[in-house]
């Protein structure tokens, strides 16, 4: 499928911030992907067929022995190449010229490059007030570039800051031009894809038509089933597969019991009354709380949740019959994480569950139309299929859902008391325009209760955290900064429109050192 469009191959060398390179990318509407670069071989190089490839930062040093190196066959391909950081350190190495290590040459955070010789392509819109702010990030720097490149663009730390070998369309930069930081980063990235020939085409209306194709082609006439949590993606995913083989798929959403205020209604009234396909709503509440009853381990929580999933789905897919394949809404990054340089994440914070392990208990097979897209191109998708705007824009909801918003021991009468203060935050945050500004906001409720007074009466009721961040992907956050107002008046209401709720407490802890969720 992906063939149709021209690709441009990033080869990751582990920074931080390879996966802002490919959205300054998908913004221009360049396809590409991200391949760690041990499995950037000859014959991968072959078959992915380039029109462009950049060598992306990373953590290791060039001059260390065994440090990570491309295949020397991508410098034969004949095609454009930027090198950013690491990537052109690398590039320095590779084709004969020298890397050195620190020594008040190290360079960490905002520089300024100013031009240093004639024009070059790569740089149109540069320079217009003569130097430009750049976001630097190195120990090592090139100490002599590779035969024939020239240098375009230095900093006080950074005498090669951007050099190029022009006859071969070769280019390196010592700074991070995908970053918010490197302010005009993102004009690089445009002459760059130009001057590769890039048409700019991988727009969302090309993918739907090819993502549809592409199911069809491999489902077949065979059964799908899909998990729908209700959030945005496994709705994306059903709504794109439904269109691709209409009633061949069927949607199963679990009712746990830890879902917010209203949710299964929606989720429900949403499918029905837009989409007219295969949909079974499983009511399994009892079965979620009657287990989860008495636990108060997070990890316990979490355990038990993910494998009661497992077991209710599997009895309902039981109905459809048949099924060959179990459709997910499996995004970009979750696939370039457990693909990543570093090997993913090395321990544990919280099992994640979503219907993992399922596929192989149940001999299915995965059909993932989401797994080339970034959050917010999955919304554009939903936009492009369709669905009701307020429910693209939905902040994300975990598998687990309202267990991991109550900390200590889970009842239903907390759970009730958490759901009616969620809404209300919700609505404030509603009502004053907020909500599309937040990547997620949520109540937790505290396992603590605390004397208050109301009236001339004594409270002894719980108290309640409320939780607002900003985030890109979900992995690292920071608060939402509110106005006091706006928190004073949120506390308020909830205090009087909630009964069991006496005081509220706001969670200004960002991600890291603290998680999005209280568990
Ligand atoms: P944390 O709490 O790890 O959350 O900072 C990061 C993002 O992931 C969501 N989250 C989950 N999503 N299953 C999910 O589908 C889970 O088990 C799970 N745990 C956390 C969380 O809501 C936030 O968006």
């Amino acid at each position: 499928m992906t063939n149709i469009h021209d690709r441009l191959l990033i080869i990751d060398f582990g920074s931080q911030v390879t996966q802002l390179i490919a959205r300054r990318l998908r913004e221009l509407n360049v396809y590409c992907e991200i391949h760690p670069y041990q499995n950037v071989t000859d014959a991968f190089l072959a078959e992915f067929a380039p029109k462009a490839v950049i060598l992306s930062g990373g953590p290791a040093s060039v001059i260390d022995e065994g440090s990570p190196r491309p295949p020397s066959t991508v410098f034969d391909l004949n095609v454009p190449i930027l090198g950013i950081c690491y990537g052109q350190q690398v590039m320095m190495e590779v084709l004969g010229g020298k890397v050195e290590s620190g020594h008040g040459t190290a360079e960490f955070g905002r520089a300024f490059v100013t031009p240093e010789a004639e024009k070059l392509a790569l740089l149109d819109g540069w320079f217009e007030d003569d130097k430009e702010q750049v976001w630097m990030s190195h120990g090592d720097h090139v100490s002599k570039i590779a035969p024939g490149f020239e240098v375009y663009g230095t900093s006080p730390n950074a005498p090669f800051a951007i050099t190029a070998d022009t006859s071969r369309n070769f280019f390196a930069v010592q700074f991070h031009p995908e970053v918010h930081h490197t302010p005009n980063g993102a004009k690089l990235y445009e002459n760059f894809v130009k001057m590769a020939g890039f048409k700019g085409d991988w727009t969302m209306g090309a993918y739907r038509e090819e993502a549809i194709a592409k199911i069809r082609e491999q489902v077949g006439d065979a059964k799908v089933i899909c998990g729908l949590s209700g959030g945005v993606d496994s709705s994306v995913a059903a709504v794109l597969i439904h269109e691709a083989i209409g009633d061949q798929l069927t949607c199963v959403f679990v009712n746990n019991g830890l879902l917010r205020k209203g949710e299964a209604d929606e989720v429900i009234t949403m499918f029905r009354d837009n989409y007219n396909m295969p949909f079974i709503y499983a009511d399994e509440r009892e079965l979620f709380l009657g287990e989860l009853d008495g636990q108060s381990d997070p990890e316990t929580k979490r355990k038990i949740i993910g494998k009661l999933f497992i077991d209710v789905f599997q009895k309902h897919a039981a109905e459809v019959g048949g099924a060959k394949f179990l459709a997910q809404g499996t995004l970009y990054p979750d696939v370039i994480e457990s693909v990543s340089f570093s090997g993913g994440p090395s321990v544990t914070i919280k099992s994640h569950h979503n219907v993992g392990g399922l596929p192989e208990k149940m001999g299915l097979k995965l059909v993932e139309p989401l797994r080339e897209l970034f959050k917010d191109e999955v919304r554009e998708l939903g936009r492009e299929l369709g669905l009701p705007t307020g429910f693209i824009g939905r902040h994300p909801f975990p598998g687990p859902g309202l267990a991991i918003r109550c900390p200590g021991e889970i009842t239903r009468p907390k759970l009730e008391i958490l759901r009616e203060a969620d809404a209300v935050y919700i609505d404030q945050i509603r009502k004053h325009g907020l909500y599309d500004d937040i990547w997620q906001a949520f109540v937790a409720i505290l396992p603590v209760k605390t004397v208050g007074v109301m009236g001339d009466g004594r409270t002894y009721d719980f108290a309640c955290a409320l939780r607002a961040v900003t985030s890109v992907d979900g992995m690292t956050a920071d608060y939402y900064p509110f106005s006091h107002e706006f928190l004073g008046e949120t506390a308020t209401r909830i205090i009087n429109e909630v009964p069991g709720i006496n005081r509220v407490t706001y969670d200004i802890t960002s991600k890291p050192p603290g998680t999005i969720e209280w568990e």
